[in-house]
């Protein structure tokens, strides 16, 4: 059988995560795939740099340009991130040239995902970011796959491992903010700058792109209101405690007489609450479908080998010869999101 032939830009925590993930995995891989998966070529900054993971099987391809139209490459992993800059040159390149393309960066699709889904559609090939909301839980596949025959009225959720990690590790062991923080950088749980993490703006664009599949309407990121966990003290976690609660960065969505609400902030969530058990680097979603009832998806948000594990996943649905609309519905098919309300209950 033939294989799928994949290059991979980026080789920082998430990158170095795939390419273990792949190569560990093989033989399960290419089973359920249905055939292998090769890494043709590899891409970072730094060549010299030890990543934890043997890199001289696979062509180092210093052109980011080049790799997006290389004849010999089917699908193309966008593991740089930014919303702007390389990745998207490279997504836009790759999708033109006829290359299926993998990406676990939720700044470029909340920011660029319709025109990537109309690029994707109009080459005929796969767009696909699972990776990019709620590190390794299957929760794009739920609304665009199992759960696509519903109307969702609601959505929420914990969307950012970070916070999630400061909140609880600042609660339980009563550590400092910026300590907490680095720990969370070491773990490799942050974005590079970690102001997007902390001021709520990757949780923002994750729950742009989930509102966007839930509800078929245009990604709207600049619409959502957005409030980080800066200001959260000590004092603030432990009054909230002795008073049964524990703070946590919530992200909700919903969608009602056409016009979208989306906002993130952190919430006083009673400590019976289900959201209030979520810890550490883990991730909840919430969904309320009209025929299903209320779906709950928990597990790791962040880190290498969940997100990795949410990246494989995609690239072995292409290798099956699966090709959904990346929304749900074509491009051209998303509702209007009008702008935001803001006297959500
Ligand atoms: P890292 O910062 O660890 O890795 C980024 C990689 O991109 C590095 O290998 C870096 O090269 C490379 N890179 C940066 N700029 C350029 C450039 N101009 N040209 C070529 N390569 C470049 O980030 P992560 O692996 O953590 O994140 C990657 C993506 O995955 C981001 O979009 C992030 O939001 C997303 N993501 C991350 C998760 C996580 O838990 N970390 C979870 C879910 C999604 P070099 O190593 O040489 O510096
Ligand atoms: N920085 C992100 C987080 C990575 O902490 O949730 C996963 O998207």
């Amino acid at each position: 059988t033939e294989p799928l032939r994949i290059a991979i830009a980026g080789l920082g925590t998430v990158g170095a995560g795939v390419v273990r993930l792949l190569t560990g995995n093989a033989e399960l891989i290419t089973a359920r795939a249905g055939r292998p998966i090769e890494i043709v070529a590899v891409n970072a900054r730094e060549r010299k740099k030890d990543r934890g993971v043997d890199l001289t099987p696979y062509r180092w391809q210093d052109d980011l340009g080049l790799m997006a139209e290389a004849d010999d490459v089917d699908v193309v992993v966008e593991l740089i991130g930014g919303s702007d800059g390389p990745a998207i040159a490279f997504a836009r390149k790759a999708l033109k040239a006829g290359k299926g393309l993998v990406s676990a960066n939720k700044a470029m699709i909340a920011h660029h995902g319709a025109e990537l889904a109309t690029l994707a559609e109009e080459a005929g090939k796969p767009l696909k970011f699972e990776a990019a909301v709620a590190g390794g839980i299957p929760v794009i596949k739920a609304l665009g796959g199992g759960a696509a025959a519903n109307e969702i009225s609601s959505l929420f959720g914990i969307l950012n491992g970070t916070c999630n990690y400061i909140l609880s590790e600042m609660e339980q062991k009563g550590s400092n903010f910026a300590d907490v923080l680095k720990e969370a950088q070491a773990l490799g749980y942050a974005e590079a700058d970690p102001t997007f993490d902390i001021d709520g703006i990757d949780a923002a664009h994750k729950l742009a792109i989930l509102a966007s599949l839930a509800f078929g309407t245009q990604i709207s990121f600049e619409e959502v209101e957005t409030r980080g966990i800066r200001e959260i003290e000590a004092v603030d976690i432990e009054r909230a405690a002795a008073l049964g609660y524990r703070i946590r960065l919530v992200g909700e969505t919903r969608y009602d007489d056409g016009r979208l609400f989306q906002r993130v902030h952190p919430v006083l969530v009673p400590v019976n609450h289900p959201l209030a058990k979520v810890d550490g680097s883990l991730n909840a979603v919430v969904a309320d479908g009209n025929f299903v009832g209320r779906l709950t998806f928990e597990g790791a948000g962040a880190g290498a080998g969940p997100t990795a594990s949410a990246v494989v996943a995609d690239i072995i649905d292409i290798a099956r010869g699966e090709l959904q609309p990346a929304f749900g519905v074509p491009a051209s098919a998303l509702a209007p999101a009008a702008p935001a309300h803001s006297d959500a209950g």
